[in-house]
């Protein structure tokens, strides 16, 4: 975990690459993820949306995770870890980069929706600090939970 340097995506060169990383890190999921649907265009769609972090070891790619301004916080979507990486504290070294791009960005709180179906990301999020705000469901698409977590106050 020391060696794990995260960043702002600099531009399509590293689109591919986080898309194959979204694509292994989502694929584990049932029902699958829309996550798996996803092209290089909707990489691209996120990057002009907002910031897109980014976590690599020694210049591998093992982290990434989607940010957007929405209602005065910023919106994490898609966070990913290599599969052979989880557990090694980058999901929450991405969380910490995020609320550091939340605070540059004006944003007031992280927020992001998990599945309803998957309970054992909900508790994820909770014990790092997110709590849950409401509940919905798109149009052909499984219901979630919204989760919230206010910007640490600064010291
Ligand atoms: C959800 C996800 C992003 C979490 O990333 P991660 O890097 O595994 O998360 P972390 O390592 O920060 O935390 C996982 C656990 O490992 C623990 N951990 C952290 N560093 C550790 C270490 N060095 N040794 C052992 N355990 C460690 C954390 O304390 C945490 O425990 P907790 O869940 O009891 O709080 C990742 O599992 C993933 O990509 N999942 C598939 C896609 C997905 O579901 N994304 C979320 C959509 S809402």
């Amino acid at each position: 975990m020391s060696d794990i340097v995260i960043t702002r995506c600099a531009g399509a060169a590293q689109f591919a690459a986080i898309l194959a990383l979204v694509h292994k890190a989502f694929g584990a999921l049932t029902p699958p993820s829309g996550a798996l649907n996803e092209t290089l265009a909707d990489v691209a769609a996120r990057f002009e949306a907002g910031p897109v972090l980014i976590a690599q070891d020694g210049g591998e790619l093992v982290g990434s995770l989607y940010g957007a301004l929405k209602d005065g916080g910023l919106y994490l979507t898609r966070m990913a870890v290599k599969p052979d990486r989880q557990k090694q504290g980058i999901g929450r070294a991405l969380l910490t980069a995020a609320e550091a791009e939340a605070r540059l960005l004006g944003a007031h709180k992280l927020t992001l929706r998990v599945r309803v179906n998957l309970p054992e990301n909900r508790a994820y999020f909770e014990r790092a600090g997110f709590r849950v705000t409401g509940q919905g469901q798109d149009p052909g698409r499984p219901p979630y939970e919204a989760m919230e977590r206010p910007l640490a106050s600064a010291v």
